[in-house]
This record gives C-alpha cells, sequence and structure tokens, in this order.
C-alpha cells in the first residue's frame, strides 16, 4: 500500500519524506489555508522535496472553473494530481480532465456508488473520507470495503485513496483491505511507527549494553 502525507506543512513533509516511506502527498483548501501561503506556493516547494504524486484541490463549484484551474494546476509539474469534489460539475470536470490524460483525485466520497460514478468519470485516485464518517456514527472503513468489493468486478484503473485517516487502526484495515493508497496527517504516520514496548526494548537494550562495558 502507498503511504501519502495529508498536510501542506512543508516541514512535516520534509521530516515525514526523510523516512523514506512517503510515496505522494494529499493537500485541500483548508491544510494549504493554514500554512499562510498559497496553493502555488506550497506547491513548488512540496514538489521539490517529494517526487510522487501531489493532490491539489480547485476550489471553482463550475465544471469550467475546475477544468481551467485543474488544467492550470497540472501544467505546473506532471506530479500534480487535480483534486475535484464529488458534485455533479465535480464529474464533468473529472470526464473532461481525463480525457486530456490529467491525473484526478476524486474527493469528499462519503458512499461507495459516488465512488462508482468517478472511477466511470475517469478519476484516477477515488478519496473516501473515513474519519468525517466515524465523525458521525457510521463506519467509515466499512464504506471503503465496500467500495473496493465493487471495484473488484470491474476493470477501471481508479485507485483507492483512504483520506480523512485519523488513527492506526484506520491504515491496518485499509492495508487488509488492500486499499491501494492511505494519506495519513504527520500525528498518524507519528502513531503508526510508535509502540511504547519498542521505546522501553531499546531504553533496556542500551541500559544492559551500558552497564556491561
Ligand atoms: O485531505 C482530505 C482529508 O484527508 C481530510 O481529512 O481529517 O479533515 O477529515 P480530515
Amino acid at each position: 500500500m502507498k503511504l501519502f502525507i495529508d498536510t501542506a506543512a512543508i516541514e512535516e513533509i520534509r521530516e515525514a519524506a526523510s523516512w523514506g516511506v512517503i510515496d505522494g502527498v494529499t493537500t485541500n483548501p483548508s491544510l494549504v489555508a493554514k500554512t499562510g501561503r498559497s496553493l502555488e506556493e506550497a506547491l513548488t516547494d512540496i514538489l521539490e522535496i517529494v517526487d510522487g504524486p501531489i493532490s491539489a484541490e480547485v476550489v471553482s463549484t463550475e465544471a469550467d472553473g475546475m477544468i481551467e484551474e485543474g488544467r492550470r494546476l497540472a501544467r505546473i509539474h506532471p506530479n500534480v494530481v487535480v483534486k475535484i469534489p464529488m458534485i455533479e460539475e465535480g464529474l464533468k470536470a473529472i470526464r473532461a480532465l481525463a480525457d486530456e490524460d490529467i491525473s484526478v483525485n476524486t474527493t469528499l466520497i462519503f458512499q461507495p456508488a459516488q465512488g462508482l460514478l468517478a472511477a466511470k468519470a475517469g478519476a484516477t485516485y477515488l478519496s473516501p473520507f473515513v474519519g468525517r464518517l466515524d465523525d458521525i456514527g457510521e463506519d467509515g472503513m466499512a464504506m471503503v470495503h465496500s467500495l473496493i468489493d465493487m471495484l473488484e468486478n470491474y476493470d477501471y484503473p481508479a485507485q483507492v485513496l483512504v483520506a480523512s485517516v485519523r488513527n492506526p487502526g484506520h491504515v491496518i484495515s485499509a492495508a487488509e483491505m488492500g486499499a491501494d493508497v492511505a494519506t495519513c496527517p504527520m500525528s498518524v504516520l507519528r502513531q503508526i511507527m510508535k509502540h511504547p514496548l519498542t521505546d522501553i526494548g531499546l531504553e533496556k537494550f542500551l541500559a544492559d549494553y551500558n552497564k556491561s562495558r
């Protein structure tokens, strides 16, 4: 499974990339706004750090505007993936951009049939939001499971990119289900790396080593 980092914060991206396990980056307008920079400024730095798919989201809500923004973002670098929301106008834009061989990540997917529509429209990535479904008492990973099951019956090239990841359990379930990608905030990347017994074990090994010298 590919692991992306879900942030526009350059220091986090640099730190996670230094671990050697980050395959790409996802951003959204809220994450970019937190940095106080423009999307283009953030993208310039991100593209220098990570050589993989970098999702950059449009802010238009009409198909024509999304297509224009998408083309402009895609021209910045071949690694830029245009993120388009799962709305009617978005579907039109996904089809138009896919027909121009521009990679699209369909965002804000909350039920499997939305993912099927985006796959049919030619999206490269489908982003089901698991944490936000869990937040309202639904089962986000069950939705991902259903989406993966559905896609297995057909040949759409679309990849399932599990988004709105909130904890290590989401990452483990995504890998068990065979999701193509999980995109994680830095906090979850740190959580999946850490186990208290690893730290206790290392402390004991080093203490024993130092005693024996
Ligand atoms: O980037 C999209 C998604 O991962 C957002 O996550 O935590 O704001 O629901 P969250």
